[in-house]
């Protein structure tokens, strides 16, 4: 009975491997980068945050593999239908000016990220400096924002 039960189980985690979803890990060309204010806040935001807003994802070995394969595909794409720093100005919705406050609330980047990926858990100092420079960078595109909203782009 239980050698039952978990050969089903690996049947399932065999079966599962060949849905197609999750396995495209596509890096589309990056067509204007964000304007960053210093290259230690570009540094920094690739560290905790690149992967899911931007199209220089690294795709790491286990996002091969269903169902991680799944989560992760999903992330990448909501990451960067909302705010995308490698389609600056191209992407009609690039919530930038959000980054600052998400990242300060610790809603970004996800809990469960930040366990898969230890180098995005920042120190103190690293931390301000990235709150610092997603103000100076992001804070111009509230006006992009509303032009954009305006349609009168
Ligand atoms: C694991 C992937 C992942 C990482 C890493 C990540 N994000 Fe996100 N982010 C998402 C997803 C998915 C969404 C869209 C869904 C949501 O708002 O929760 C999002 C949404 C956002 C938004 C738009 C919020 C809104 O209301 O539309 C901003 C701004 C943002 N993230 C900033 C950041 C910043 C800054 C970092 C790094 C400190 C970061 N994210 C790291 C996945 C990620």
């Amino acid at each position: 009975m239980k050698y039952k039960v978990l050969i089903i189980i690996a049947l399932i985690a065999i079966i599962i491997q060949f849905i197609p979803y999750g396995k495209e890990h596509s890096n589309p060309p990056v067509l204007a980068e964000a304007k960053w204010d210093s290259p230690k806040t570009e540094k920094l935001f690739y560290r905790a945050c690149g992967d899911c807003h931007s199209n220089k994802t690294k795709w790491p070995w286990y996002s091969n593999i269903a169902p991680v394969s799944w989560l992760v595909q999903h992330d990448v794409e909501e990451g960067r239908e909302h705010f995308n720093v490698s389609m600056w100005g191209k992407q009609k919705r690039n919530k930038g000016d959000e980054a600052k406050e998400e990242f300060e609330e610790g809603e970004m980047p996800p809990w469960f990220y930040i366990i898969a990926h230890p180098e995005a858990q920042l120190l103190e100092t690293e931390r301000d400096e990235l709150l610092k420079g997603l103000l100076a960078t992001f804070k111009k595109t509230i006006n992009f924002q509303i032009i954009f909203n305006d349609n009168k782009i």
